[in-house]
């Protein structure tokens, strides 16, 4: 079982005594879709596993998003090879392109713009190289549509069920959102962003279990987990996930790239850090329960407070 267990590097999410929901998106820099991080390898291999034995849960896409694809494709592979050349490398002669990942020794020769020169859509093919799940939201009258993805750590939502949605749709079972505008607030901020300054945001949820891979389908499986959780194996078994996702125009089409990276944390390694301990059990015994609930947390959030109560009193 992979131990998570390096706060290094991870994306601590939290700001002040109390969490409500905002738009908490910032300007990127550097400019970069895309992280590689020590666990590069094995994610890329679980999504490659995922993708194989479920292609239709992992990845969708309207036959409209072509040009959308090789769009982000390009912009995904230019961000691979400028910020990590010594992992990727991308060469181009006109529309004959050459797209190496070290890492892997792999090597693809193809024409920029054939989907035939491909073994498979664009945007699958560049997702298949990278830790981050790629969404692509197409805009049609000033509303954004979830028209292409490749999705394989949700968390808790299918892609399959959200194809074609609009931005509204998609986040219409958040609690709370609809009420005061924010949705709408945050559609407008997305419809603004301009092609060479894209934006960035965490997300933050918690897990009993460690599992990259909690799409709705399988809930039945891991969900399991957190009727499990006691004050013994609390530290070991809960984990902080948080996504750090950012939002990309892409200008031709002017679509949106949006892209995913999910990080987890045990408990116990979070709370090795005392000032996250102090805040994150401040935030959570403040945490209203409509937050709680569809964050899916609340059968042991009590058990959790404690914890890290208990880290901070040692
Ligand atoms: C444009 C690309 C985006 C897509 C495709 C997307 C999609 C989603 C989906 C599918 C969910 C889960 C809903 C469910 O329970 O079924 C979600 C949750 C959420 N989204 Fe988005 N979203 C996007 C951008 C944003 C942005 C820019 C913000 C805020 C500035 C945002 C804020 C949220 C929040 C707060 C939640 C609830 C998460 C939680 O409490 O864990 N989303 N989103």
């Amino acid at each position: 079982m992979e131990v998570y267990n390096n706060r290094e590097n991870f994306p601590y999410p939290f700001k002040g005594k109390s969490f409500r929901y905002t738009n908490n998106s910032i300007l990127l820099d550097p400019p970069s879709s895309i992280d590689c991080t020590d666990h590069y390898e094995r994610e890329v291999q679980i999504k490659r596993k995922l993708l194989e034995e479920h292609p239709e849960r992992c990845y969708q896409s309207l036959p409209t998003t072509m040009e959308a694809q090789w769009e982000a494709f390009a912009l995904v592979a230019d961000n691979l090879a400028t910020y990590f050349p010594e992992k990727f490398s991308l060469l181009k002669k006109g529309k004959e392109w050459c797209f190496s990942n070290k890492v892997l020794n792999e090597q693809h020769s193809f024409i920029f713009g054939d989907a035939s020169s491909l073994p498979v859509e664009p945007l699958d093919f560049i997702g298949r190289h990278v830790q981050e799940d790629l969404i692509l939201m197409i805009q049609k009258d000033r509303e954004l549509f979830l028209d292409a993805g490749q999705l394989c750590f949700p968390a808790n939502w299918s892609l399959a069920f959200n194809l074609g949605m609009s931005f509204k749709e998609l986040h219409h079972p958040i609690p709370g959102f609809k009420d005061n505008d924010l949705v709408d607030r945050i559609q407008a901020f997305i419809l603004k962003i301009e092609d060479g300054a894209p934006w960035v945001r965490t997300n933050w949820q918690m897990m009993a279990g460690n599992r990259l891979d909690t799409p709705l389908e399988t809930f039945h499986d891991w969900g399991q987990a957190r009727r499990q959780v006691t004050k013994d194996n609390v530290g070991e078994l809960v984990h902080l996930r948080v996504e750090v996702q950012k939002l990309f125009r892409l200008p031709r089409t002017h679509s949106i790239l949006f892209s995913i990276h999910t990080h987890l944390l045990s408990l116990e390694a979070f709370s090795g850090n005392v000032e996250w301990a102090k805040q994150f059990s401040s935030i959570l015994a403040e945490l209203p329960s409509y937050i709680y609930e569809y964050k899916g947390i609340a059968l042991y959030r009590e058990a959790v407070i404690d914890y890290l109560n208990e880290r901070v009193r040692e």
